[in-house]
C-alpha cells in the first residue's frame, strides 16, 4: 500500500473531493495486530470497530498525478507522480483486506486458495493467436478480444446480488469481517471497476481500447454478444446444492465463489492478452496495449482476495438452516466450490473451442493459404486434460 499523498492540487479519479478526514485511517490496521481474539466466538466490540470500514471509505480511491485515458476515454485509476498505475478505490479497500485475512489467519482459520493446475488454457493460445494476425487473419482475435470486454462488464451484475440479512444466518458473530461489508462498499467496487462508473471507464472500456490500440481499431464482429447469450443460457437452472440453507444465501454464496472461480481462471486470459497484444510483431501499440491489461490485471487482485475472504468467513462459521439446525460452513462453501470448478474445467475449455472454431475456416479463407493455415493453426494445438479432483470434495476436507 503505497503512503497516501495530499489530496491538493492532485485529480481524484471518481472527481470526489477526499479530505484527509475521510481517508482510511490506518490506525486501524496497527489496532488489529495488538491481537484480535482467537475465534469468531469471541469477536469483540474493539475488535468490531477495528475492522470495519464505511462504503465511502471502501469506495475511496488515491488521487492520482495523471488520469487513465484509454481510446479517448477517461477510465478509473490513473498513475502516481512517479508513474505508477494505481488501481481505483484500493485507498481503504487494501487495507481493509489485508486486516480481514489478518484476522482469519489469527484465528488459525485458512484462506481459500483456488489451484492453479485447475485454470483451463485459452483458446485460441497466444501463439495460436500470433499465427493468425501474421497471416491477416483478425476476426478471431478481434472476436475473442470483445468477448473478454463484453464478460468484464456483466461483472456489474454483483451489485444487484440479493444478500439476505446474514447476521441472522449465522452462529457465530460477523462484524468486522468482509462479509458484514459485502453490501457495505464490497460489491459496489467490484461492479464500478468492472464495468466502469458514470462518465469513467472500467475494464469493459479498458479491454475495447486495448484491442482498439494493438489492433488499429478493427471492425468488430456484430454478432459477439448475441452467440455469447445463447451459449450462457444453454446451462438451464441448478438444482440447489444446499436447499436447508434457503435459496438466498445459496444464490449469494453461489454467486460468489462462481465469480472468484471466473476470476481466478482470468489470470490466464490476462496473460494471453499481455503475450498477443504486447509482440510488436502483431500489435500496432505494444506498450500501450499490453500496458492496458496488466493494469486491469492489478485491479483484478482486490476482486480474487475480498471474495476468497469472505467466502473463507464463511467457512469458519456455522450456518443456521431454514428448519433451526446447523450447517458448517465449510461443508457449504467446498460443496458450491466443488461443483463450480467441475463444471467450468469440464467445459469451459470445449465452450471456448466450439466458440472460436464456429467461424474460424471462413475466417481463415483470407490468408494467401488457408489450407496450409488451418494445418498449422491446428498443429500447434495443446491437448488439456483437467486434474482429476478440485481439492474442495466433501470426503477430501472430511466434511
Ligand atoms: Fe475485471
Ligand atoms: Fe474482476
Amino acid at each position: 500500500m503505497p503512503s497516501p499523498r495530499p489530496a491538493l492540487g492532485l485529480l481524484h479519479p471518481e472527481g470526489i473531493e477526499v479530505s484527509s478526514n475521510s481517508r482510511c485511517p490506518h490506525r486501524r490496521r496497527a489496532a488489529l495486530v495488538s491481537g484480535p481474539p482467537p475465534n469468531p466466538k469471541e469477536a469483540t466490540h474493539t475488535m468490531t470497530q477495528t475492522l470495519t470500514f464505511t462504503p465511502e471509505e471502501l469506495l475511496s480511491s488515491e488521487p492520482v498525478a495523471e488520469p487513465l485515458i484509454a481510446n479517448g476515454v477517461r477510465c478509473h485509476g490513473g498513475f502516481d507522480a512517479d508513474g505508477l498505475y494505481r488501481s481505483p478505490r484500493t485507498l481503504c479497500r487494501l487495507p481493509a483486506i489485508q486486516a480481514w485475512q489478518a484476522q482469519l489467519s489469527d484465528q488459525g482459520s485458512p484462506l481459500i486458495e483456488i489451484p492453479r493446475n485447475l485454470m483451463p488454457p485459452q483458446y485460441p493460445s497466444a501463439v495460436q493467436a500470433k499465427l493468425l494476425l501474421e497471416n491477416g487473419v483478425r476476426e478471431p482475435v478481434v472476436r475473442a478480444l470483445t468477448i473478454i470486454s463484453i464478460v468484464e462488464g456483466f461483472g456489474a451484475m454483483i451489485r444487484d446480488v440479493e444478500a439476505p440479512e446474514l447476521r441472522k444466518l449465522f452462529v457465530e458473530p460477523i462484524d468486522g469481517t468482509g462479509l458484514d461489508h459485502l453490501t457495505g462498499g464490497l460489491f459496489e467496487a467490484h461492479a464500478r471497476d468492472e464495468s466502469g462508473y458514470r462518465d469513467e471507464g472500467g475494464h469493459k472500456q479498458m479491454w475495447e481500447a486495448a484491442r482498439d490500440a494493438g489492433l488499429e481499431n478493427p471492425k468488430v464482429p456484430g454478432d459477439v454478444l448475441m452467440r455469447l447469450m445463447g451459449r450462457r443460457g444453454r446451462g438451464g437452472a441448478q438444482q440447489p446444492a444446499f436447499p436447508e440453507i434457503g435459496p438466498e444465501l445459496e444464490r449469494m454464496l453461489g454467486f460468489m465463489a462462481n465469480v472468484l472461480v471466473v476470476e481466478v481462471f482470468a489470470e490466464g486470459t490476462f496473460q494471453w492478452g499481455i503475450d498477443v497484444l504486447s509482440d510488436p510483431e502483431i500489435s500496432a501499440a505494444p506498450e500501450v496495449a499490453g500496458g492496458m491489461v496488466r493494469n486491469i490485471q492489478a485491479d483484478e487482485k482486490p476482486h480474487v482476495d475480498y471474495l476468497r475472504t469472505a467466502l473463507s468467513e464463511v467457512s469458519a462459521r456455522t450456518i443456521r438452516t431454514v428448519d433451526d439446525k446447523t450447517i458448517s460452513g465449510k461443508t457449504v462453501v467446498d460443496g458450491l466450490l466443488h461443483r463450480i470448478l467441475s463444471q467450468m474445467t469440464r467445459n469451459r475449455p470445449g465452450d471456448q473451442r466450439e466458440d472460436l472454431r464456429e467461424g474460424l475456416a471462413q475466417a481463415i479463407s483470407v490468408a494467401t493459404n488457408p489450407g496450409a493455415l488451418q494445418e498449422e493453426f491446428d498443429a500447434l494445438e495443446l491437448p488439456w486434460t483437467p486434474p482429476e479432483t478440485t481439492g474442495f470434495e466433501p470426503a477430501a476436507n472430511g466434511a
